[in-house]
């Protein structure tokens, strides 16, 4: 196993919500570490936590509670500024535009006592490593592409060297053959510099491809997390099943032929009698009465992922019979 690079033990973040008095749970006692050099994928609707996790790795959000241990470091604090980084979905608010980019390449560099000339030989390097000539250097923000300064938004966050780099929705605004480049770029850069990636994406297709490992969050917690191979191509949880369902071409199989779609979940209202059950069961297809009361915690499934239902045993079950019955059908046509 690769070296633990962070942990996060019952890491949460509240916010005061719309009623007086009342508390969000953006990000609800998260457990999780993440290791040296992997890419782990960060998925989930909207609103279920994954910027403010990601900002909270940054530290450009302040934990409400539990704990966020960077190893390796002494002062997590300090350490953190230089050691985790963010590319943001939009590259122009991300970039000072009164700067020139090599300015801005030049900043994360400013803490550490380098010579100008050597911070400008870095940053010319770096523009050439993002695909950008020396006279993009020489530009304002607002004179380059969306897909060049996203170029940028990476070369800055490399340059310092972190150990980690949040990319959160890098590529989402981006035209889908951009997209493609600048995730090429990503996939380059990382596999030279060893840096973890957390990868927060909408579109699951592209964290299946990307990334190593994938979290699965809904409404503050986590509640699948294995090898992207596992969660995308055999999900367990009914929400993770729901999630790929309403976005088939993630089911892509390996020969890439479509899988047969499963149907979405059935949205079945449960009166929520407080909140201290399962939080996706008044959704859920496959709830019951206890599911409502009592909190599941992340457990380890037959295939080594671990998830937080109450029927995970009966769900596993289930497709291992329908795998079985799909193989019989199939040797009685052969
Ligand atoms: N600064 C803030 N003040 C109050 N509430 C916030 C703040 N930041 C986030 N929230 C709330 O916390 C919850 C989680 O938000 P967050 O942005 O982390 O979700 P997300 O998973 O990144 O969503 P999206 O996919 O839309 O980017 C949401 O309900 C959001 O409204
Ligand atoms: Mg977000």
């Amino acid at each position: 196993m690769a070296e633990r690079l962070v942990s996060m033990r019952g890491l949460s973040c509240h916010f005061p919500a719309a009623e007086a008095g009342v508390k969000l749970a953006a990000v609800d006692a998260v457990d999780l570490d993440i290791y040296a050099g992997e890419i782990l994928g960060l998925v989930g609707e909207s609103g279920s936590g994954k910027s403010t996790l990601g900002r909270m790795l940054a530290g450009l959000q302040q934990p409400s509670a539990g704990t966020l241990r960077f190893h390796g470091e002494s002062d997590a604090g300090r350490a953190r500024i230089s050691s985790v980084q963010m590319v943001f979905q939009d590259s122009y608010a991300s970039l000072n535009p009164r700067r020139r980019i090599i300015d801005s390449l030049m900043e994360p560099l400013g803490v550490a006592r380098v010579s100008t000339r050597d911070k400008l030989s870095k940053a010319a390097k770096w523009l050439e490593r993002v695909g950008l000539s020396r006279d993009a250097g020489e530009r304002f923000p607002h004179e380059l592409s969306g897909g060049q300064r996203q170029r940028v938004g990476i070369a800055r966050a490399f340059i310092a060297e972190p150990r980690l780099v949040v990319c959160d929705e890098a590529v989402s605004a981006l035209d889908v053959s951009v997209q493609a480049q600048i995730i090429n770029l990503l996939q380059d850069i990382q596999r030279d510099s060893g840096t973890a990636i957390v990868f927060i994406a909408h579109d699951l297709a592209v964290v299946r491809s990307l990334a190593d490992r994938t979290a699965v969050m809904y409404l503050g917690e986590i509640v699948e997390l294995g090898s992207s191979a596992q969660v995308f191509s055999r999900p367990l949880h009914p929400y993770t099943r729901n999630l790929l369902a309403a976005h088939p071409e993630a089911e892509l199989n390996s020969q890439g032929r479509h899988r047969r779609k499963v149907a979405p979940a059935q949205e079945r209202r449960l009166p929520l009698s407080n909140d201290s059950g399962c939080r996706y069961a008044p959704r859920c297809s496959l709830a019951k009465p206890f599911c409502l009361r009592t909190p599941p915690a992340l457990a380890v499934s037959e295939a080594g992922s671990e998830v937080a239902c109450h029927r995970l045993r009966e769900i596993e079950q289930y497709l291992a019979s329908r795998a079985a019955k799909a193989h019989d059908d199939e040797s009685s046509i052969l």
